[in-house]
């Protein structure tokens, strides 16, 4: 099922490449921004498409559904209103290899499956142009990321960040260990942590982004979205 605002990068991608060339020449490249961790259940799709929604305020946005399991479409899906944003799924590895030439968005979002090894993410590691890293704080959570940025992350040398994610506000100060441990590892960290409201659940079964949610918490949740996108978009502007 297309929706209005659902389309295919296929049509992009099948320009002829004379009139590629020309298309680059006058539109900007977006910015391919992945969310990855071999981790399930760790708030990637949350992320995804909670950032899109605020990059989406300024900028024309694609998100990208690259997991087999669709949570990301499933979650537009029940959009009644839109999300501000443009959705695609695609898990064909060789047509993500060539995202970069999709033109007409300022900035595509790949949201990503919890499998490291898993050719559709692996296509999308290779050709993005930044990558955000979801985790709760939990020592076992964070242990998991860590192997995630030393076999997908360093060896690509591209810019990252971790954002902590599902914070338990009783135990902020779990979080801040967190990430005092990650900066001593060498792996910048948002300092704008996730907080866990079950906002962020209640939103995706009425297929909104927290942007739109007017429920228990919303004012917290949305605001913790927002700042993390201001300050990746600060990171990667340097
Ligand atoms: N900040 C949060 N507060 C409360 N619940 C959250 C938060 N972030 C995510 N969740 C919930 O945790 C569950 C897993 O989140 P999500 O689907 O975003 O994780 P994921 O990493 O994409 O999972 P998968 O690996 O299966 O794709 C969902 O029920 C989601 O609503
Ligand atoms: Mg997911």
């Amino acid at each position: 099922m297309y929706r209005r605002n659902r389309v295919s990068p296929n049509s992009a991608l099948s320009t002829p490449n004379s009139a590629l060339k020309r298309q680059h020449r006058k539109q900007a490249v977006p910015k391919i921004i992945a969310i990855l961790n071999g981790k399930g259940g760790v708030g990637k799709t949350t992320t995804a498409v909670n950032l899109a929604a605020n990059f989406a305020k300024k900028k024309k946005v694609l998100l990208i559904d690259a997991d087999i399991q669709g949570s990301a479409s499933w979650w537009f899906g029940r959009s009644q209103q839109g999300m501000g944003f443009d959705l695609s799924q695609e898990t064909d590895p060789a047509l993500l290899s060539d995202l970069g030439k999709i033109t007409g968005y300022d900035l595509v979002v790949v949201d990503t499956p919890p499998a490291l090894r898993s050719e559709a993410l692996v296509a999308v590691v290779a050709i993005a142009d930044y990558l955000v890293l979801p985790t709760p704080p939990s020592a076992m959570d964070l242990a998991i990321l860590v192997e995630t940025v030393k076999e997908a992350v360093i060896p690509l040398g591209t810019p990252h960040r971790v954002l902590l994610t599902k914070v338990d506000t009783r135990s902020l100060g779990e979080a801040q260990e967190a990430k005092n441990t990650l900066t001593r590892l060498g792996i910048p960290t948002c300092n704008t942590f996730i907080r866990a409201y079950k906002a962020h659940e209640r939103a995706a079964l009425e297929g909104v982004a927290i942007t739109q949610w007017r429920g228990g918490n919303a004012r917290e949740a949305e605001l913790d979205y927002r700042r993390a996108a201001d300050e990746l978009q600060r990171d990667w502007r340097k």
